[in-house]
């Protein structure tokens, strides 16, 4: 394996008792120090928000334990920058939530991190991640749509992913999809957005050190993005898009 590439990762659940991800602050430094190991030097905490898929926490006691996070992870993994985002359940109503300030943009940017339902035999159609999607965009937003591979409405219509891509919907793949993903369709719809030039941010959609949760695997990814497509665009993705969206540098 070549030295690990640097990268951004814009989307992890590391906001511990917030979610289904860490569930103490030891293992989310743990999974910072192995997003670290990775290549890692800036992330984003992006707890999941939606009342639909269950999860509602309260955004003050984010904000109190992502400063404890950044607090830690100063003394123990300092090489890492930490940012506050929310990966939000994409309602019709998502406009709302965000005045309400229900939780978070991508570092208080316009840039909002959105999911829609896919587990089991639960999935959402594309006219309505498309509708929800739009109406976010009508209403001064700007969405990231998190791991579109991952939808199988999406998979089975690739060019409805392009329609949105056009309307002005940013997308985030996860890094493991891209090659350690042995789910076929994940995978190579992972890698159809990669070569038609339609991803902007990588993430690893880390959840946790502990058996079951998902951990962070990006190089493998990277690597297979840096063959495939020009340097030029992979640093893009692994980093430039969101140091330029997000942090608003180089400007
Ligand atoms: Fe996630």
């Amino acid at each position: 394996m070549e030295e690990a590439k640097r990268f951004i990762d814009t989307h992890s659940h590391i906001v511990f008792g917030a979610d289904d991800g860490a569930q103490s602050l030891r293992e989310a430094i743990d999974l910072l120090k192995l997003d670290r190991e990775e290549g890692a030097f800036a992330v984003f905490a992006t707890p999941h928000y939606g009342r639909e898929n269950g999860f509602a926490p309260d955004a003050a006691m984010v904000r109190e334990k992502f400063e404890l996070l950044k607090e830690k992870a100063a003394e123990e993994v300092p090489e890492i920058e930490l940012y506050l985002g929310t990966e939000w359940y994409c309602a019709w109503d998502l406009g709302d939530r965000v005045h309400r300030r229900d939780a978070f943009r991508m570092n208080d940017t316009d840039y909002m991190l959105c999911e829609f339902l896919e587990y089991g035999q639960v999935y959402e159609t594309c006219e309505k991640i498309s509708c929800n999607l739009k109406e976010l965009i009508r209403r001064g937003f700007r969405p990231v749509l998190a791991h579109p591979e991952r939808y199988r409405a999406m998979q089975e219509d690739r060019e409805r992913l392009r329609e949105l891509w056009e309307a002005g919907v940013l997308m985030q793949v996860n890094a493991y999809d891209l090659y350690l993903n042995s789910k076929a369709r994940t995978r190579e719809t992972a890698q159809w957005l990669a070569t038609e030039r339609m991803i902007s941010f990588i993430g690893s959609d880390m959840h946790g050190t502990r058996p079951g949760k998902k951990g962070p695997r990006l190089k493998e990814g990277l690597r297979w993005l840096y063959e495939h497509t020009d340097e030029e665009y992979a640093d893009a993705v692994a980093f430039g898009n969101a140091e330029k969206l997000f942090l608003k540098k180089g400007e």
